[in-house]
């Protein structure tokens, strides 16, 4: 079977820095994939390469079944990209930067004015198509970026940093965009985030990247669950003697008795609250409150890199990055 994206040993030096290190990555066909990772991590720089912006020092790649280095404008007709950084023109209309993308592309008139159509009621902006984007909201260009990408038809989607510097409420507004592209229209997405919660709640597998390695691949749940540690605290008359008791069941890894409270390492914590409690309640006890605290792709992220993904970060200095972006254009 062939995949939707195929890499082998696929590098990017930029003079002594290797900026994507030997990566061998596939991703299958209606998949909607996450590359998860740090800034500098190398996540732009991958998906450049693949959609033939750069040309990779080392390795190669097949995307939609062509060749990244030998078949160039296969691979940029099949594909979509919303860039990082925006690339909108502001002072046209949404409709204008719809049309003047498709005429790169090559469409004729009838095909523009049909697929704008299109587009613009697959991410809900027809009823501002005409108003200078200028006058848009930040989630609103963002959804018409994504519109842009899909105004040829893409089977393949690239998403670099979709909800970058949105807020909570607009990032949760272009997630639904993204699934519904994934799910109704059948297109493989390959999104790049730094965020925890949009790789877990978006995406089918996440791949981890961290100095242009991929350390870590696999469903999020599978990820976490790897970690073997999710902790369930249960508030039990006679902790020290429920203790014992709970050393010598088998899927209770580690025990802890924390004042009146017994904190359980267990592997899938919500398939074992039950056992947990029955447990007690045979030995004619009650469990008097229960708490469960499950890994994040953070808690995985430190594990093995020993560091946490915004370490050298934070939210002002991602702040100070966006507005010192804005003033460079
Ligand atoms: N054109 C370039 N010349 C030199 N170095 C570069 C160039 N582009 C990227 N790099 C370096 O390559 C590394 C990877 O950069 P890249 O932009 O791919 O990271 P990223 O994971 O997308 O980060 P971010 O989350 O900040 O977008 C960084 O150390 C960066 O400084
Ligand atoms: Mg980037």
């Amino acid at each position: 079977m062939s995949h939707a994206i195929e890499t082998r040993n696929l590098t990017q030096k930029f003079g002594d820095l290797v900026a994507v290190n030997h990566v061998n990555l596939r991703i299958e066909k209606g998949e909607l994939f996450g590359l998860l990772g740090p800034n500098g991590a190398g996540k732009t720089t991958f998906i450049h390469m693949l959609c033939t912006i750069l040309p990779p020092t080392e390795g190669t790649a097949k995307v939609a079944g062509f060749d990244i280095r030998r078949n160039q404008d296969s691979v940029r007709a099949a594909i979509g990209i919303v860039f990082q950084d925006p690339s909108l023109d502001n002072r046209l209309t949404g409709r204008e930067n719809l049309d003047f993308h498709g005429r790169v592309y090559g469409m004729d008139k009838i095909q523009r004015e049909k697929r704008i159509d299109e587009v613009l009621k697959l991410v809900g902006l027809k009823e501002r198509a005409n108003a200078l984007v200028e006058t848009y909201s930040s989630g609103m260009k963002r959804r018409l970026e994504i519109a842009r990408g899909l105004m040829h038809r893409p089977k393949i989607m690239f998403l670099d940093e979709p909800t970058l510097g949105l807020d909570p409420q607009t990032r949760r507004n272009i997630w639904e965009h993204i699934q519904m592209l994934n799910k109704r229209e059948k297109i493989t997405i390959l999104l790049t985030t730094h965020y925890m919660d949009e790789a877990d709640y978006l995406c089918d597998r996440v791949g981890i990247i961290d100095h242009g390695r991929i350390i870590a691949l696999d469903k999020p749940e599978k990820l976490k669950d790897e970690l073997e540690g999710d902790i369930v605290s249960l508030e039990v008359p006679q902790p020290k003697k429920y203790a014992e008791v709970f050393r010598g069941v088998k899927y209770v890894k580690e025990v802890k008795v924390v004042g009146d409270q017994l904190h359980l390492t267990v592997t899938g914590g919500e398939k074992t609250i039950p056992k947990l409690m029955e447990i007690v309640r045979r030995r004619g006890n009650k469990v008097r409150s229960v708490g469960l605290r499950s890994p994040t792709l953070e808690d995985v992220f430190i594990s093995y890199t020993g560091r946490g993904i915004r370490e050298e970060e934070g939210g002002v200095k991602e702040q100070m990055r966006l507005r010192m972006r804005a003033h460079m254009r």
